[in-house]
């Protein structure tokens, strides 16, 4: 049977803008956004992304769409030395690692977004219930595990379906009803009185406020909300078609990306300022300030509703592109049907979810060098594994693969030559894979570590 491939480029662009949207986006940027200086950080993002993110995304682009193959063969496809084998196993473990744990936060989404439905973030409950709902929850032993259980399950249904069935299909409706939502919100949030500090916040930049720090921060945001350095977009890539050009592709999603990430800023940022409540809330942000202001603003209950839907459906179109990544490949290397694929996924992702989302009440005293189960393996995947994934690529699409054949892979495997431009942007390509990429990736690996 062939490999499945995307049946059409705007499928396959809002597929992979799918699995970078998600709650890096609408839970992530915002925080960090306020607590790194508005503006400034929003420049250095942009910043990042077109310098490091970009070409380290080219890079899982070439070797996917080259192999034609799972994460977990593709580098031993194109360079045959058996080591590769480690690779495979790690770019396949890290996102099932991330879908353990993503899956509990797309719970607690879940639940939010019922607590909502039944008004509990109306303007009857004082702010201090409101706030102490999330410790509430996330304590919890049953509750969180039940609703990770059907956000699960509702990413294994999807998956069940394949690549043009499942992934492409939703994905379709999914992301033009999220950017509707996500632009209502902005408008809402940006027309309210005293809003408009918030703007200037967030469009002003104070230039005194970029450090080095913020910095790392920006490119570490930028690999997690890209979803790069963990075989996923290796995994997308190999069913894009032949026809597809891979730098287009990449601008794209990386634009959607970036205009989900801003247009999230605007829903929440100027609510916060016109609601006068505090911005450097961290983590925190989303499940324990927004629903505070939600129960303040006029028609709030609604907008609850309506942005909590918006929260679950980011993380399902990307825990979905988390869950393809096993799924793929115990079908090609393990030969399972895929129904028995994503059988199995569910379950473990299931079992060691559990683990995570008990480490916050009963299994809190289960420490790993000072953090709980869930900390460690969000701060294990995403300072370390992930930059070193990500590291890997970028010095085998460098150093390691023939230039010629990423030449050949860029221009669509075409004979005729490239243009004077193509060719000139590739050079570039080559010279920040190379130089740059690395680079800058080892600053975030070392950052991370001291
Ligand atoms: N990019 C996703 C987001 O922004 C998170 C994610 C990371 C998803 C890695 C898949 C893989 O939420």
């Amino acid at each position: 049977m062939g490999r499945e491939k995307f049946n059409s480029k705007l499928g396959s662009v809002l597929a992979l803008a799918g699995s970078a949207v998600g709650l890096g986006n609408i839970w992530r940027f915002p925080y960090m956004l306020s607590e790194y200086g508005g503006g400034a950080f929003i420049l250095t993002y942009i910043l990042c992304i077109i310098i490091v993110s970009l070409p380290i995304m080219l890079c899982e682009f070439v070797v996917g769409r080259r192999s034609r193959s799972s994460a977990y063969c593709a580098v031993k496809r194109l360079d045959d030395k058996s080591y590769w084998k480690y690779f495979g196993s790690l770019v396949v473990f890290i996102p099932f690692a991330t879908l353990c744990y993503y899956c509990v936060i797309g719970g607690w989404t879940l639940e939010y977004l019922f607590q909502s439905c039944i008004g509990e973030f109306s303007s009857g409950n004082t702010p201090e219930t409101i706030e102490s709902e999330f410790a509430n929850l996330v304590t919890m032993p049953v509750k969180p595990i039940v609703m990770d259980a059907v956000f699960l399950l509702a990413t294994a249904i999807i998956i069940r379906f394949g690549v043009r069935k499942g992934i492409e299909k939703c994905s379709k409706v999914m992301m033009p009803l999220l950017f509707v939502i996500m632009a209502l919100l902005a408008v809402r949030a940006m027309t309210l009185p005293g809003a408009e500090e918030g703007i200037i916040f967030l469009f002003r930049p104070d230039f005194s406020k970029i450090t080095p720090q913020v910095c790392l921060a920006a490119m570490g945001q930028s690999f997690y909300s890209l979803s790069i350095g963990m075989g996923i977009m290796i995994t997308y890539a190999s069913y894009l078609s032949r026809r597809t050009n891979l730098g287009t592709t990449a601008g794209y999603t990386i634009i959607s990306d970036l205009l989900f990430a801003i247009i999230a800023g605007c829903a929440i940022i100027p609510a916060l300022f016109a609601y006068d409540m505090p911005t450097g809330q961290g983590t925190g942000l989303v499940f324990k300030t927004l629903p505070v202001v939600f129960s303040q603003m006029p028609f709030g209950s609604v907008i609850a509703v309506v942005f909590f839907f918006a929260v679950a459906l980011a993380a399902l179109t990307s825990s979905m592109s988390l869950f393809e990544v096993p799924v793929s490949w115990l079908i090609e290397e393990k030969q399972f049907s895929r129904r028995k694929a994503c059988f199995w996924v569910f379950v473990s992702a299931l079992v060691v979810g559990a683990f995570c989302s008990l480490s916050f009440g009963v299994l809190s005293d289960w420490t790993f060098g000072g953090k709980i189960f869930f900390d460690a393996l969000d701060y294990t995947v995403g300072n370390y594994l992930m930059p070193f994934a990500g590291l890997i690529i970028v010095l085998f699409v460098g150093w390691r693969m023939p230039i010629r054949d990423v030449l050949d892979e860029m221009n669509n495997r075409e004979e005729r030559p490239l243009s004077k431009w193509k060719r000139r942007s590739v050079q570039l390509f080559i010279f920040v894979v190379r130089f740059v990429s690395p680079a800058a990736i080892l600053a975030i690996f070392i950052s991370g570590i001291v």
